[in-house]
């Protein structure tokens, strides 16, 4: 039996206060993550039970349980309150998915501090930029990432301290910099949790937009509400499962459903710390008995084009249930997954503003494959005419995918910038920038984003901070940035440069390009390819008009072009 048991059923009267009650949280009171994910899952009675089993490179492994994450929560948290960290500050936690991430976590919640999780793939640039706007007081990190923290320390006055969670001795450490090992600090038994409360800032994810800078998307503690609940519901985590989130942290997954949701129901969770390859994954469901497993699109196409035999090698009996999230699931990975796995997955559809899943496919009802699913109980999703702004009532017309205002995990504000955060409600709707159309069972279909983001295996890359790090380059003169189709990552980045006199427009020069810009932005925001051109297609006002050139990359229809200068 799933824990929902009956989709309809569940949404007949739905109301919050269910989750509430089961976290014995009562509205009003505290509420901290950090505590629910360790000390009353301890206080239930799991203290002994393996919370996390970590596995990294070179198949070195570790199992804390639940005592365990909530003694390296209380220690984290009382050497961070030592340096003076207080409730709200920013602490950032650049760091591979090694243990220190997932525990230095929680102990920053305990605090009443705010976490700050970035991808450890990070140049020095994008870090700072996100640094900056946070104003992050302290950075966790690791000797393998500390020299890009070295480089832009000068540029961050507010930034007090850089810890190193494995300093080895060997160099000496630097201005700012302290050595913290959490083998070797004495375990804080006894740790009074700060108290906070719903409303309380909890966690600041950064995301990419169209223009500007990266937006801090600031989350608060009472999203756990919804974060538990749909891990119970859509997850189906139940007490005995092993479940895999293969997820960053860096990103809103890896943190909502690869610490909140699955620590704040008690459940075994592994984590694999190494790159991905077909053969390791099945390795580890294998090894650890993997029973409900949280993905994405990009790598279930890549485990598609490993082929089967290399599934049937393994002993992947163990799988209960299979999610997704992140980009659009075609229907052939569904139905792949169906084959192989004797299982589908199960899409999901969520933002790291939405802080938790708002469309879902659930255990119990019918996939139909290629659709996002139907909305969570309790959340209001419609798709809006783009001009009226008005819910379209026609099952299959195409419109902009929104949500009514108020579930537990919805962003608060995008940090330092109120007036990006408002202009996302319309009518008294939460405008979610992805349309799609609803069919005539309430089942929801994604079209595209209503934007120029690309979204490359998963993970969102604004056009402008890839032209604005070319544009950094003495060679280029101009440059668009638009996606292209790609089997694997679904689309990839792809530039059109246009270059100043005297620049050659040759390999060496792309290399030359590829090499300056590599140092700025993130491994998966690299262009793929660079495409020479004399001009760009502008509209009068002089705004690149990047919709040409996506046309023409995904071979559509151009459109309306009314505008363009050259017509
Ligand atoms: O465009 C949608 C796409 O990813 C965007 C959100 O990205 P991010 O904030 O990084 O969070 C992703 C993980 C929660 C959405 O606006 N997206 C997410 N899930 C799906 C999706 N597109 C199609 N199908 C999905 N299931």
């Amino acid at each position: 039996m799933s824990n929902i048991g009956s989709y309809e059923e569940r949404l007949a009267g739905f109301d919050w206060s269910l989750s509430e009650k089961e976290l014995g949280y009562i509205p009003g009171d505290r509420i901290n993550i950090g505590w629910y994910c360790t000390d009353r899952i301890c206080q239930m009675g799991m203290a002994d039970k393996p919370a996390l089993i970590w596995e990294g490179l070179g198949g070195s492994g570790r199992t804390y349980t639940f005592n365990d994450i909530r003694l390296a929560a209380n220690t984290i948290g009382h050497y961070l309150q030592g340096l003076g960290v207080k409730d709200q500050d920013r602490v950032c936690l650049f760091l591979d998915k090694i243990p220190e991430l997932y525990l230095g976590f929680l102990g920053i919640l305990k605090i009443g501090a705010i976490a700050q999780p970035l991808f450890s793939a990070f140049g020095d640039e994008s870090l700072l930029v996100r640094l900056e706007n946070a104003e992050t007081s302290v950075i966790i990190t690791q000797r393998k990432h500390v020299s890009k923290v070295r480089k832009i320390r000068d540029q961050l006055p507010q930034l007090r301290h850089i810890i190193i969670v494995d300093y080895d001795g060997r160099k000496p450490l630097q201005e700012r910099e302290l050595a913290f090992s959490l083998d070797e600090a004495a375990p804080v038994e006894e740790f009074e949790v700060f108290p906070t409360e719903a409303e309380s800032p909890s966690v600041l994810h950064y995301t990419s937009g169209t223009t500007g800078m990266p937006k801090g998307v600031q989350h608060v503690h009472y999203s756990l509400i919804a974060q538990y609940l749909t891990a119970k519901w859509v997850l189906d985590l139940q007490d005995d499962d092993i479940y895999w989130c293969t997820a960053d942290p860096g990103w809103v997954t890896g943190t909502s459903y690869g610490i909140i949701g699955p620590w704040g129901l008690g459940v075994t969770q592994c984590v694999l710390d190494s790159g991905f390859s077909a053969e390791a994954w099945y390795r580890f469901i294998e090894k650890h008995r993997v029973t409900v497993w949280y993905s994405a699109p990009t790598a279930i196409r890549s485990l598609m084009r490993a082929g089967e035999e290399i599934v049937k090698q393994h002993d992947l009996s163990s799988l209960r249930h299979l999610a997704s999230v992140g980009e659009p699931l075609n229907s052939e990975a569904v139905i792949w997954s169906e084959r192989v796995f004797g299982k589908p997955f199960h899409d999901t559809y969520w933002q790291t503003e939405t802080g938790a899943m708002m469309i879902a496919n659930y255990p119990g009802m019918k996939v139909k494959p290629g659709s996002m699913g139907r909305p969570f109980p309790g959340i209001t999703g419609v798709v809006l005419d783009p001009n009226s702004h008005e819910p379209i009532a026609e099952a299959g017309k195409v419109g902009l995918i929104a949500f009514k205002p108020g579930w537990p995990a919805m962003m608060r504000t995008y940090w330092n910038n109120e007036a990006t955060y408002q202009a996302k409600f319309v009518n008294n709707w939460y405008l979610s920038g992805d349309r799609a159309s609803i069919d005539n069972e309430g089942y929801f279909w994604f079209v595209g984003r209503d934007d120029d983001v690309i979204n490359t295996a998963g993970h969102l890359v604004s056009p402008f901070e890839v032209e604005s790090a070319l544009l950094e380059h003495e060679a280029v003169a101009e440059s668009a940035v638009v996606s292209k189709p790609d089997e694997v990552n679904m689309e990839v980045v792809k530039a059109f440069v246009m270059l100043n006199p005297g620049f050659e427009p040759d390999a060496e020069q792309e290399l030359r390009i590829m090499n300056f810009i590599r140092k700025k932005l993130s491994p998966l925001a690299m262009p793929q390819e660079i495409e020479y051109v004399d001009s760009l297609p502008k509209t009068r006002s002089g705004k690149i008009m990047r919709r040409l050139l996506h046309a023409q990359e995904w071979g559509e229809e151009i459109g309306d072009t009314s505008t363009l200068e050259d017509e």
